[in-house]
C-alpha cells in the first residue's frame, strides 16, 4: 500500500522539510534525535550520510544511540542471508523501546525493504515499524515522517521509479578526512547469485559536472581521501549525454588542485580496460590498488554466474595491470560453494588466488537469494563441505598475504595517517591501500607522512622519516 495520495497540492522536498521542522519541536518539546543504523556496503554508508543530512535539515539532531532516539531508521543490506537476519534481530529490539518512548518512530529502508516479500513481512509481522522505504526514496522521508506524525497510517513505499538521480540533497558526512562520493547507482550485470540489480535498479551515472563539483567541495573542506562509489565503476558514463568514461572521470578529479587521494570501488573485470589501467598509472592522486572481484576461478562456474569473463581473461588483466601500474596491489571478492560448484571447480579458484597473489581477499560462502536465477539451481554440496573449502581458501590466502606484506619491508611509502591506535601508535595507508603502523605525534593524524617499513609481524610496522 502506498500512502502518499496527497491529491490536493503536490508539495516538494523543501516544503515537507520545513513543515516537519516546524512541528517537531511542538511534538517533542525539544529538538528530537534521529539514529541511522547502517548495514552492508559502502554504498549504504554513503546513502546513510544523505539520510542523516535530510533528517538534520528537517530539524532532528543525530545520535548513534538508538535507545535515545525519537526516530530510528534501519538502512538495510540484502546481499547475504546473514545480513538480513541481523537486521530483523535489530528491528525486533524496537518493540520494547517504542513502548518506553512516546512519539518514537521506526523506519526501514534500503536493499532488504525494496523487496516486496520483505516489505510485506514487515507490514504483517512488525506492526511497530511506521515507515518502509526502498533504495531510492530517502528524499521522501520528510514527507512520510510529517504525514505519520500528523495521523497518517503506516507508510509503505517501495515503488520502482529508478530513472531519476536526485542531486543536491543535504549530506551529513561521518568524517572530515575520508569521504564517499557516489558516481553511479544500480547495476546492469545480473550476476546470477546477486540481488543487487533487483533492488537497486539499472545503472545510472551522475553527470561528471556534479561529481567534480562535489569532489572540489570535499577537497576545499579538507578531505584527504575521496572514494568513488558504484557497483561497477568501470562502466561509468554509460547512458550519459556527455562523452565520458571512468578513465575520463578519474582524470577530471585528478586535475582538481590539492593534496588528496582518489580511491574507487568496485571494478568489474569485464569492463576494466587498458586505457583505465594507464590512467590509474598516470594520475598521481589515484590509488595503485584494484579491488577486482573474480568470484570463481572455474570457467564453468563463471559462466553459470554470468560473469562474462573467464579465468584466462582475468589473469591476463592482472598481468597487464602489474605491467602498467608500478607497485599495484589487488584485492578481490570470492564466492565459495556457488550452486553446482565441485571441489575441482574450487581448486581452480585456489589456482587463481595463488597465481595473482592478492594483498587480501573478501570471501563469502554462497547465500541463496530468492528471486535470483541461482536460487533455483541445484545445490547439492553441504554447508559443512563448503565450510571446509572456505577454510582451505583462507589458509592459502593467509600465506600469500604474509609473503606479500613481508616483501614490502625496506620500502618507503607516503601514507595518509588516518588512525591513532589504542596503543598510541599511528596508522596509515599507502597509495596501494596497505596499512602501516608507526610511532608519531597524534597531531600527525590527517597528514600525509613518509614511512619506512621496518618489519612485518602480524602487521607492517615502520618509522616516520
Ligand atoms: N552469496 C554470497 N556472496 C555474495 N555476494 C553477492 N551476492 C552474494 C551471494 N548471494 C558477494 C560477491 C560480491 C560481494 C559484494 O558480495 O562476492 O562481489
Ligand atoms: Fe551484483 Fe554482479 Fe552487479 Fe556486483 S556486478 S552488484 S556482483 S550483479
Amino acid at each position: 500500500m502506498q500512502n502518499n495520495n496527497c491529491k490536493d497540492i503536490v508539495l516538494s522536498f523543501e516544503d515537507y522539510t520545513s513543515k516537519l521542522s516546524v512541528i517537531l519541536p511542538k511534538i517533542y518539546g525539544r529538538k528530537p534525535l534521529a539514529c541511522v543504523n547502517t548495514f552492508g556496503c559502502q554504498q549504504n554508508v554513503s546513502d546513510s550520510e544523505k539520510i542523516k543530512g535530510i533528517l538534520e535539515a528537517a530539524g532532528y539532531g543525530i545520535t548513534e544511540d538508538d535507545e535515545n532516539a525519537d526516530f530510528v531508521i534501519f538502512n538495510t543490506c540484502a546481499v547475504r542471508e546473514h545480513a538480513e537476519d541481523r537486521v530483523f534481530g535489530n528491528i525486533g529490539r524496537m518493540k520494547a523501546l517504542k513502548k518506553q518512548r512516546q512519539g518514537m518512530l521506526v523506519a526501514v529502508c534500503g536493499c532488504m525493504s525494496q523487496q516486496q516479500i520483505i516489505s510485506d513481512k514487515i507490514k504483517n509481522s512488525y506492526p511497530y515499524v511506521d515507515i518502509v522505504l526502498g533504495t531510492r526514496h530517502s528524499h521522501k522521508l520528510p514527507e512520510y515522517i510529517y504525514k505519520r506524525l500528523t495521523g497518517a497510517a503506516r507508510i509503505f513505499d517501495i515503488s520502482e521509479d529508478f530513472s531519476e538521480i536526485i542531486e543536491g540533497m543535504p549530506i551529513h558526512r561521518d568524517g572530515s578526512l575520508k569521504g564517499w562520493l557516489p558516481i553511479m547507482y544500480g547495476c546492469d550485470n545480473f550476476c546470477t547469485y546477486c540481488i543487487v540489480p533487483h533492488v537497486r535498479g539499472r545503472e545510472r551515472s551522475r553527470c561528471s559536472f556534479e561529481i567534480v563539483n562535489e569532489a572540489k567541495a570535499m577537497v576545499a573542506a579538507g578531505f584527504k581521501e575521496i572514494t568513488l562509489l558504484g557497483q561497477n565503476v568501470n562502466s561509468y558514463g554509460k547512458g550519459l549525454s556527455e562523452d565520458i568514461n571512468f578513465a575520463g572521470l578519474l582524470k577530471k578529479i585528478n586535475d582538481i588542485e590539492g593534496d588528496f587521494r582518489i580511491r574507487f570501488m568496485t571494478s568489474h573485470p569485464k569492463d576494466c580496460t587498458t586505457e583505465l589501467l594507464d590512467t590509474i598509472a598516470a594520475c598521481e592522486k589515484v590509488e595503485t590498488h584494484l579491488h577486482l572481484p573474480f568470484q570463481s576461478g572455474s570457467d564453468r562456474v563463471l559462466k553459470t554466474m554470468n560473469r562474462k569473463y573467464d579465468s584466462t581473461t582475468y589473469l591476463n588483466l592482472i598481468k597487464e595491470a602489474k605491467k602498467r601500474i608500478p607497485g599495484v596491489s589487488f584485492t578481490s571478492d570470492i564466492i565459495v560453494g556457488f550452486p553446482g560448484e565441485t571441489y575441482e571447480d574450487f581448486k581452480e579458484t585456489l589456482r587463481v588466488v595463488k597465481e595473482v597473489e592478492f594483498q587480501a581477499l573478501f570471501t563469502f560462502i554462497y547465500s541463496k537469494r530468492n528471486g535470483t536465477p541461482a536460487a533455483v539451481m541445484p545445490d547439492p554440496v553441504s554447508r559443512a563441505e563448503k565450510g571446509k573449502w572456505f577454510n582451505e581458501l583462507l589458509l592459502a590466502q593467509e600465506e600469500i598475504s604474509k609473503r606479500n606484506y613481508a616483501s614490502l619491508v625496506g620500502q618507503v611509502h607516503r601514507v595518509l595517517c588516518d588512525e591513532v591506535k589504542e596503543n598510541g601508535k599511528l596508522s596509515g595507508k599507502t597509495l596501494s591501500a596497505v596499512e602501516i603502523e608507526f610511532e608519531g605525534e597524534p597531531s600527525l593524524f590527517g597528514q600525509f607522512v613518509n614511512v619506512k617499513i621496518d618489519r612485518f609481524t602480524n602487521i607492517l610496522e615502520g618509522t616516520k622519516i
